[in-house]
């Protein structure tokens, strides 16, 4: 569990938000929309430990990860990133990216995880080529891939289908869905379209004006996978 408490945010005179508070349950998906700079990068930012609150707190897991005198490091947070674009390594080739955060397993651990990985995604035929060789909706893929190779308990989204066409947005919805199925992890998602927050997520909040409001309960899909 992530929890936010009275989190505050400023940068210089400009007031992001103030006060602000969030639960990000255990395999969870929490998805966030809002207009365009109300804030909603600066929040994932501040859970993964890439800024501090000017006021507030955040736990992960029970344990105390960002203060205004305290920051975890983002390593440390057992947190995957995914951005708009998928800022793949250009120097290293599909399965190279992917492998990255594995350094730490020994090696066949470390391949039989790519090659799950590779096939959940339908693109094991692209394990050697490089990300110039790819396309955007299929790099897109191997970045949420790459975040979620170490198995981190939380995963974070930052519009990630803004650059994808319709046929592309919903092989990539269908692909988080199964890796929410498949992964002990949480999301916290954040978009500018209700149709795929309406999709993906547990729980939705609209970002406005500084507040967050809960806009939906989306029941769980009966039992289908
Ligand atoms: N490093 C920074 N320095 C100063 N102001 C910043 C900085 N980063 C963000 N801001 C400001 O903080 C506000 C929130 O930015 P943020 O990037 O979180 O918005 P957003 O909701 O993600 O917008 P978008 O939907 O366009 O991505 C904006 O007004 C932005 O200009
Ligand atoms: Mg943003």
């Amino acid at each position: 569990m992530i929890e936010i408490r009275n989190v505050s945010r400023h940068y210089g005179t400009v007031r992001v938000f103030s006060g602000l508070s969030l639960s990000i349950p255990d395999r969870k998906a929490v998805a966030i929309t809002g207009p365009s700079g109300c804030g909603k990068t600066t929040l994932l930012r501040l859970i993964a430990g890439l800024e501090r609150p000017d006021s507030g707190e955040i736990t992960i897991a029970g344990r105390l990860a960002s203060s205004p005198d305290y920051l975890l490091a983002p390593s440390e947070r057992s947190i995957g990133f995914v951005f708009q674009s998928p800022a793949l390594w250009p120097h290293m080739t599909v399965r190279e990216n992917i492998l990255f955060g594995l350094w730490n397993l020994p090696g066949s651990a470390r391949e039989d995880r790519l090659i799950d990985l590779l096939n959940t995604a339908h693109i094991s035929h692209l394990a050697h080529r490089y990300p110039h060789e790819i396309s955007g909706g299929e790099a897109q893929r191997v970045a949420l891939l790459r975040a979620i190779a170490p198995r981190p308990r939380h995963l974070l989204m930052d519009e990630p289908l803004s650059n994808l066409d319709d046929d592309l947005r919903e092989a990539m919805i269908s692909l988080i869905i199964t890796i929410m199925d498949q992964e002990d992890i949480s999301l916290v998602y954040v978009s500018h379209r209700r149709d795929e927050t309406d999709q993906i997520a547990d729980r939705s909040y609209l970002f406005r004006d500084g507040a967050l409001r809960e806009v939906s309960e989306v029941p769980a899909p009966g039992g289908s996978s």
